[in-house]
């Protein structure tokens, strides 16, 4: 018998619980649905609808259900559909008629709201510090090689110089800007749609404005249907949390192609490798490539929850239960995600040697050559042209653009921009990847870490 059977002469078909019992999943609500039914209980009686007696015993009476669920003694019953009937049979079971007033004035749609509304602010703000701890554990890789330098590439071709520290803080800056997105997303999310009821308000004399402060909601819902209705706030939360994943796979195919042996850039430790079964020599970097591939999934999770959402119309419906499964999924897959690409950085060994082998690359210079025949005053676009004519000279020779620079008299004066580190010495400009221009970015970064910081409390 479930909660509402009062009005059906049959039980539910098997078939029909199966398909729409959502306590499989969504008692992992439990906490933050407590939370929300025990500032619902203390509207109660701030309304005059539970004596200060009643208010106190359903209090304690949640506490022990919460805590059932955190030891794992809670049993679930038979007609327990959702988190929320669950809690409800069990608060009647222990407080008998007491606990059959926790409902007054309350409708599971607005009910699930603010529970998954709680929840969520939690959330996110977790995924916010698990990833500022990553841009941390970037940073800490850039400085235990300090100098390292690499081949900076636009279309994976080698393009220009660029520091270790440098290059790992750009990944550095999108995490962040995550982060933030995140965290617009909490302030956007953070209202109470408690006191809605099913769709329109009550004629119980509630005050929202109540319940959303003790939650710590920024206010209380100003429309009752919009309130109970919406879950713009989960879709925004699995977009951020798909674009954290579409950086961490950018980051997880960097570091395929940086401990591959054509590369040879980076080692990862042991413990964040794996095997083959087969192939004994084989050290994989499988941390990587699950990184990369789980983005896949949490694209996936926010596309079907916008499909669910598409055209649905005002108020609740039940398609809204479908919300859950995909944040949940997400969340745990970025968070297993964030963590293990944490502790594969700090695990790294970088190989300066070959990094920067690969970075002396002589064609590297060209830009170089070219910026120097600028400040001789020669227009940039024949400059280009000029080296690029060298270029095609020294391929077609098979010979190195240093040496085809130190065989022309028009060039050889540059021979000392082909010096290793050279190229990367000279990239002074504000931003930019050479050594000089690194304290102010070092600084920018550790306000960016400071103020995202700042905010997650
Ligand atoms: N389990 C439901 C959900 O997640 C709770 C709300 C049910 N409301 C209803 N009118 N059937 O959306």
């Amino acid at each position: 018998m479930t909660l509402w059977s009062g009005r059906f002469s049959s039980p539910m078909a098997a078939s029909l619980w199966d398909l729409s019992e959502s306590y499989s999943f969504d008692h992992i609500l439990y906490a933050h649905d407590v939370v929300g039914s025990k500032a619902h209980v203390r509207g109660l009686e701030h309304a005059g609808l539970l004596t200060s007696e009643e208010c106190e015993a359903l209090l304690v009476t949640l506490d022990a259900i919460a805590q059932e669920f955190a030891d794992g003694s809670f049993v679930r019953h038979e007609g327990d559909e959702d988190i929320h009937m669950a809690i409800e049979r069990r608060a009647t079971e222990l407080a008998g008629a007491t606990g059959s007033k926790l409902h007054t004035a309350r409708s599971r749609n607005d009910q699930v709201a603010t529970t998954l509304r709680l929840f969520t602010r939690d959330a996110v703000t977790t995924v916010a510090r698990d990833l500022i701890d990553l841009v941390n554990a970037l940073r800490e890789l850039g400085s235990r090689y300090p100098g390292a330098y690499l081949p900076g590439y636009t279309h994976l071709q080698r393009a220009q110089p660029v520091l270790l520290g440098h290059h790992l803080s750009a990944h550095g800056w999108s995490l962040l800007r995550d982060v933030d997105r995140l965290l617009d997303t909490r302030e956007r999310l953070n209202v109470s749609p408690l006191g809605a009821g099913a769709l329109a308000g009550t004629s119980l004399p509630i005050d929202p404005a109540f319940t959303a402060e003790l939650l710590g909601f920024r206010e209380a819902f100003a429309n009752s249907i919009d309130a109970v209705s919406d879950r713009d706030f989960v879709a925004e939360t699995l977009f951020d949390i798909a674009l954290v994943g579409i950086h961490l796979s950018r980051m997880g195919e960097e570091l395929v192609l940086w401990t591959s042996s054509e590369f040879g850039f980076a080692t990862l430790g042991d413990d964040y490798t794996t095997g083959s079964s087969m192939l004994p020599q084989k050290k994989n970097s499988d941390v990587a490539e699950l990184a990369r591939a789980k983005s896949g999934r949490l694209v996936g999770n926010l596309t079907g929850l916008l499909v669910t959402l598409k055209g649905l119309p005002l108020s609740y419906n039940r398609d809204l239960q479908e919300d859950k499964e995909p944040l949940f999924d997400s969340l745990e897959q970025v968070f297993l995600m964030i963590a293990a690409l944490r502790g594969t950085y700090g695990s790294m060994t970088f190989h300066s040697d070959a990094a920067q082998r690969a970075a002396d690359d002589p064609n590297l210079v060209a830009v170089d050559i070219a910026e120097r025949l600028v400040e001789g005053g020669v227009p940039f676009r024949q400059a280009h042209e000029q080296v690029g004519q060298l270029v095609g000279e020294a391929a077609r020779r098979n010979i190195t653009l240093a040496q085809a620079v130190a065989q022309n008299d028009q060039f050889r004066s540059f021979a000392e921009l082909f010096a290793p580190g050279a190229s990367l010495r000279a990239r002074t400009t504000p931003g930019g990847s050479g050594p000089a221009a690194q304290p102010e970015q070092a600084d920018r970064l550790q306000a960016a870490i400071d103020l995202a910081t700042s905010r997650l409390i």
